[in-house]
C-alpha cells in the first residue's frame, strides 16, 4: 500500500511544486537561512525577506561579521526576532569553528543556536541529501490521514509515530525532494478543511480518504 507513495508523491512533486527561490540553490547556507525563516512564517511574506537578507549577507562569513543591529533591521516584520539573534550566533560559530562551511552531522547542525530537529532534518535532507524526516504541522496531517491516526496529535508518541512512518517512507536517493514534497502536500492539497482527495497523488492508499474522516484526522484536543 504505502511502497509506491513516495514514488507517487514525486511524480506529482516534479510537475506540481511551486517555483520558489531557494529551490535553485544548493549552497546549504542559503538553504540554513530559507528553513529558519520558513519555520513560522509563510511562504509568500518568506521570499522578499529571504532575497535581501541574502542580498545583504552572501555568505556565512558575511553574516558572521555583521553587527546585530544589520542583522535584526532585516528580520523586521519577520516576527519571532530570536530567530534572527539565533542564526547570527550560529554564523559566528560555522565561521569560527567550521571555516564557513555548515556541517552535515545530525550531531553538529543540532548544536548550533536555534537549529531544533525540524531545521535540522530539512537542512540535512535538502542540502545534504541524508534521509532525515522531517515532521511539521503539515506533515503531521499528511501521515495521520494516510495511516488513519486518529489519536490527539498534541501527544508525543503520536507525533512519534508520524516521525517513524515518515522515516519508513522516506526514499535515500531524493530525501530533500521527498521532505519538501509532503509540505506541498500538505500545504496546497491536504490542507486542514476541504482537503482537494481528487488531485492527491496519493489518495489511493489513504485511509482518511477512503473512509471519509479527512474532516476529523488530525485530532488536536483542546490545550
Ligand atoms: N516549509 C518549510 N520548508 C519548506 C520548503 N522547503 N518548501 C516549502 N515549504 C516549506
Amino acid at each position: 500500500m504505502s511502497d509506491r507513495f513516495a514514488e507517487n508523491l514525486l511524480t506529482w512533486y516534479r510537475r506540481e511544486k511551486r517555483d520558489l527561490p531557494w529551490r535553485k540553490t544548493d549552497d546549504p547556507y542559503r538553504i540554513w537561512v530559507s528553513e529558519i525563516m520558513l519555520q513560522q512564517t509563510r511562504v509568500d511574506t518568506v521570499i522578499p525577506y529571504w532575497h535581501r537578507f541574502l542580498a545583504a549577507f552572501p555568505t556565512v562569513h558575511h553574516l558572521a561579521n555583521a553587527d546585530r543591529q544589520q542583522v535584526l533591521k532585516l528580520w523586521e516584520g519577520l516576527g519571532y526576532y530570536s530567530r534572527g539573534r539565533n542564526l547570527h550566533d550560529a554564523a559566528r560559530t560555522v565561521a569560527d569553528k567550521y571555516d564557513g562551511r555548515l556541517p552535515d552531522t545530525y550531531e553538529k547542525i543540532s548544536a548550533l543556536k536555534g537549529i531544533g530537529p525540524y531545521s535540522a532534518a530539512a537542512i540535512l535532507s535538502i542540502a545534504f541529501n541524508k534521509p532525515y524526516a522531517v515532521v511539521d504541522g503539515n506533515v503531521i496531517r499528511v501521515i495521520t490521514r494516510y495511516f488513519g491516526i486518529e489519536e490527539d496529535i498534541r501527544s508525543a508518541s503520536v507525533r512519534n509515530r508520524v516521525r517513524e512512518h515518515a522515516e519508513e517512507l522516506i526514499p535515500n536517493n531524493e530525501p530533500g525532494d521527498f521532505n519538501q514534497a509532503v509540505m506541498e502536500l500538505g500545504a496546497t492539497v491536504c490542507t486542514p478543511k476541504n482537503p482537494q482527495c481528487s488531485s492527491c497523488p496519493v489518495s489511493a492508499g489513504c485511509i482518511a480518504n477512503q473512509t471519509s474522516r479527512t474532516d476529523v484526522i488530525p485530532y488536536k484536543s483542546k490545550a
